[in-house]
């Protein structure tokens, strides 16, 4: 686990720091359903950009096996749940594909195996989410 988790750091970095990283990735979020576009028509896109960089850290760093990290993806999901956002299971699965159609515009070392790792990862944390829906 160890090297995956180092693996997907790095990567993680690369994206973070390519300047249209979290714009691209919500853009194809956005075009992957008009369902999933009409949440965002009240949202501040700049600042929901800021919150995905934090978001996804704690995610990764959930299934690097952090309690704290954890502890924040309860929270994400608790107002992500039915009564809050109410964000439906299917849309997590968009989620996952933008991310993983996104990662390697940004990271010029991104290949298959990474990918598969990075999904891999980032399912542990969506999994916590979706079963708290
Ligand atoms: C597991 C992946 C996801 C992460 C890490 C994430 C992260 C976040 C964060 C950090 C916020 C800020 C407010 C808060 O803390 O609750 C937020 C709000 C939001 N998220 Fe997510 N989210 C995820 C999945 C989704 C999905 C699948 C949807 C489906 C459309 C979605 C729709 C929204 C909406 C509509 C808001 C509120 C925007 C507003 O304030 O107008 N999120 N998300």
């Amino acid at each position: 686990m160890t090297e995956k988790v180092t693996q997907v750091k790095l990567s993680y970095g690369r994206c973070a720091v390519s300047p249209k990283f979290f714009e691209d990735f919500y853009d194809d979020f956005m075009d992957s359903s008009p369902l999933i576009r009409a949440r965002f028509e009240n949202t501040d896109m700049e600042a929901q950009r800021a919150l995905l960089r934090h978001g996804l850290s704690h995610l990764i760093m959930y299934a690097a096996g952090s309690h704290a990290a954890g502890m924040k993806v309860d929270r994400l999901a608790d107002s992500h749940a039915k009564g809050k956002l109410d964000i439906q299971p299917w849309m997590y699965d968009h989620w996952i594909e933008s991310l993983i159609r996104t990662v390697p515009r940004h990271d010029k070392k991104a290949n298959a195996q990474l990918l598969s790792v990075w999904k891999e990862m980032i399912q542990m944390g969506v999994d916590k989410m979706i079963s708290a829906h």
